[in-house]
């Protein structure tokens, strides 16, 4: 069982514009391509911002038509936030705060064997790293920039802390890298 912080970004290093649009990512190739269908098979549990999870409440109707539901996911998932946000209908959702340690627990014992999948931002998925939680890294580049935007990991981490253990090309507009986060 990994945890894992499964993205898309930018090549300089934005996950989405500052004004949270993700446009610019879908012209670079199609999820079907990429790893994305044998990584989600292995996944047992999600976790995910409040500002990513309000992109899903505003685009519900676009991912219910290329899904075939406004909530994609079959894994429970759970939401960070402060507030009182609005759950998606049919969505196996809990909303949490506070300390990732205590809520990796409970994702842990729903994923059994499988993996703990951090959906985004870069800073909580950097949270998860700051408690020693997370296992890997895996970005999907695209060939694009943003000069600005929502960042991918704002966090320093040096080699060999971070070890690059694959690298794939999809088509010209991305390239797939994994990386493992060494513990200790
Ligand atoms: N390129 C991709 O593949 C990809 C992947 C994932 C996401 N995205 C996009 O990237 C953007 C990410 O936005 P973001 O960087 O702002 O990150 P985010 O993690 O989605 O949202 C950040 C917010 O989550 C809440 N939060 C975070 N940690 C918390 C904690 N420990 N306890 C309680 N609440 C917590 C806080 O808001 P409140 O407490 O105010 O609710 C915080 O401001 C979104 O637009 C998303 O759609 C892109």
């Amino acid at each position: 069982m990994k945890t894992q912080y499964y993205t898309a970004t930018s090549l300089d290093g934005f996950i989405a514009t500052e004004e949270d649009s993700l446009e610019w990512l879908f012209p670079l190739g199609d999820l079907r391509d990429s790893g994305y269908p044998e990584f989600i098979g292995e996944v047992g549990a999600l976790g995910m911002g409040s500002a990513t999870y309000e992109w899903m409440l505003r685009h519900a109707k676009t991912v219910a038509a290329e899904t075939g539901s406004s909530w994609p996911y079959a894994q429970p998932a759970w939401v960070f936030t402060r507030r009182a946000l609005p759950p998606i209908e049919g969505a196996d959702i809990r909303f949490v705060k506070g300390d990732v340690r205590d809520v990796h627990a409970q994702m842990r014992a729903a994923a059994g064997a499988k993996n703990i999948w951090i959906v985004g931002g870069g800073d909580l998925a950097g949270q998860f790293y700051d408690a020693n939680l997370l296992d890997e890294i895996i970005v999907q580049i695209g060939s694009a920039t943003l000069g600005k935007g929502k960042p991918l990991f704002p966090r320093r981490v040096y080699h060999p802390k971070l070890r690059l253990v694959s690298v794939r090309q999809i088509g010209s507009g991305m390239a797939e890298l994994r990386y493992e986060v060494c513990k200790g």
